[in-house]
C-alpha cells in the first residue's frame, strides 16, 4: 500500500535488524566507533529504498535486509571518512568519530565498515551475490571518484556547473540509485525495470545532494545535526557558490573569490558575508528551482515505469518527503 506509514514501517524493521546484527567485539577501539556512528541514527533513506524496491518488484522486504544492511554500512563508512576529509566536528548532532577518538581510529574503523558491508552479501545465492557485489563495487569506486573531485574543487577556480553536477552524481546519487537497484536484483526484477529504478534514484539523489548543500548553508543549527556553514568554511564549490559567481555583480564575485581563497581562524564573518551574497544574487532561488527540477526528472522516470499506481505513489511520497526535509 502506498502511504508514508509504509515507509516508516520499513525504517522500523531495518533499525531492529541493524541493532540485532551489529555486535561489539574486541578490540574495542575498532568496533566502538562503528557502533557509535551507526547508533547516531540518521534518516536511513538508502536501506528503506532497498527494502521498498524489493517489494515494488514482488519480493518480500526480509529478503532485501542483508543488502539494506550493506548499503547503510557503506554509507556510514563513507561518512566516517568524509568527516575526516571535510574536517567536520559534528555528525547527526554528535561529535564526529575522528574528534571523539582520533583520525587513526576513524580511518581504520571506516575500513572495517567497508569490509563488513561486503560481508552482508555472503548470505545470497551465487548469482544474486555476483550481481550485488558487481553493482556495489562499481558504485563504491564512483563514490571515491566523486569524493576526489569534491576535494579537488576546493582549490580549483574553473569548476563549472556541469562538473559540479557530475561530482554530486558520483559522490552521492549513485549510492541512492544502487540502493534501489539492489532491491530490484534481490527480487529478480527484469533488467529494464532494474535500470529504470536506477535512473529514478540517480535524479532523486542529485536533488538530494543539492538540498544537502542548501541546508549546509541555511539549515537550522538546532536541528540540522552538522556544522552549519561547514561547506563555506571548507571552500566547497557548491551549486550556491557557482551560481553566485555566474549571477553576482563584479563586487560580489570579487568578494566570493577572496573569501574562498582563505580559511580564517574565526569563520563567522566569512560565513555570514557568503550567505548574504548567496541570497542577494538569487543563487538561493536558483538552487531551490534546481532541486525541484531534478526531483521532477525523477518523477518523470517514474511515469514511464511498469509499476502499479499504488507503488508509484509510494516512490512519489518518498521523493516529496525528501524535498521537505530539514535534516
Ligand atoms: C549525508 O547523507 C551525506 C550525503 C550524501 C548528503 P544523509 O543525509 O542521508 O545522512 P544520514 O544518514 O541521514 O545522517
Ligand atoms: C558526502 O558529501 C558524500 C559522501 C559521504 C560520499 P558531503 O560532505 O556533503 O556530506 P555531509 O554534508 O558531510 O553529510
Ligand atoms: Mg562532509
Ligand atoms: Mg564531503
Ligand atoms: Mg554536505
Amino acid at each position: 500500500m502506498a502511504d508514508s506509514n509504509t515507509i516508516e514501517q520499513y525504517r522500523t524493521k531495518f533499525i531492529a535488524q541493524l541493532e540485532a546484527r551489529i555486535q561489539l567485539s574486541e578490540p574495542k577501539n575498532l568496533y566502538e566507533p562503528i557502533q557509535y556512528i551507526l547508533g547516531l541514527g540518521g534518516k536511513r533513506l538508502r536501506p528503506v529504498l532497498t527494502l521498498m524496491a524489493v517489494e515494488l518488484f514482488g519480493g518480500k522486504a526480509e529478503a532485501g535486509m542483508d543488502a539494506a544492511l550493506a548499503v547503510e554500512m557503506f554509507h556510514n563508512f563513507s561518512l566516517m571518512h568524509d568527516d575526516i576529509m571535510d574536517d567536520a566536528p559534528l555528525r547527526r548532532g554528535k561529535t564526529t568519530v575522528h574528534e571523539k577518538w582520533d583520525v587513526k581510529t576513524g580511518i581504520l574503523s571506516g575500513d572495517a565498515m567497508l569490509i563488513l558491508a561486503y560481508q552482508f552479501f555472503e548470505s545470497y545465492p551465487p548469482e544474486v551475490f555476483k550481481e550485488l557485489s558487481k553493482l556495489f563495487s562499481q558504485t563504491a569506486i564512483e563514490v571515491c571518484e566523486g569524493q576526489q573531485y569534491d576535494v579537488d574543487f576546493e582549490t580549483r577556480w574553473d569548476v563549472t556547473i556541469p562538473e559540479y553536477l557530475k561530482m554530486i552524481e558520483y559522490k552521492t546519487s549513485v549510492l541512492v540509485a544502487a540502493a534501489l537497484k539492489m532491491g530490484a536484483i534481490v527480487a529478480n526484477a527484469p533488467k529494464e525495470d532494474a535500470e529504470a529504478i536506477y535512473g529514478f534514484g540517480k535524479n532523486l539523489g542529485i536533488a538530494f545532494q543539492l538540498q544537502d548543500d542548501y541546508l549546509d548553508a541555511f539549515g537550522d543549527p538546532k536541528t540540522f545535526g552538522k556544522q552549519v556553514g561547514g561547506d563555506i568554511m571548507e571552500n566547497k564549490k557548491t551549486f550556491l557558490y557557482l551560481t553566485s559567481i555566474g549571477k553576482g555583480t563584479k563586487e560580489q564575485r570579487e568578494s566570493l573569490l577572496h573569501l574562498y581563497s582563505i580559511k580564517p581562524k574565526d569563520p563567522t564573518a566569512k560565513v555570514e558575508t557568503v550567505k548574504s551574497i548567496f541570497e542577494e544574487c538569487g543563487a538561493v532561488e536558483a538552487t531551490k528551482a534546481e532541486i525541484k527540477s531534478f526531483t521532477q526528472k525523477a518523477f518523470d522516470t517514474l511515469e514511464r515505469m511498469r509499476l502499479s499506481e499504488a507503488n508509484k505513489g509510494l516512490l512519489l511520497q518518498f521523493g516529496k518527503n525528501l524535498m521537505q526535509r530539514t535534516v
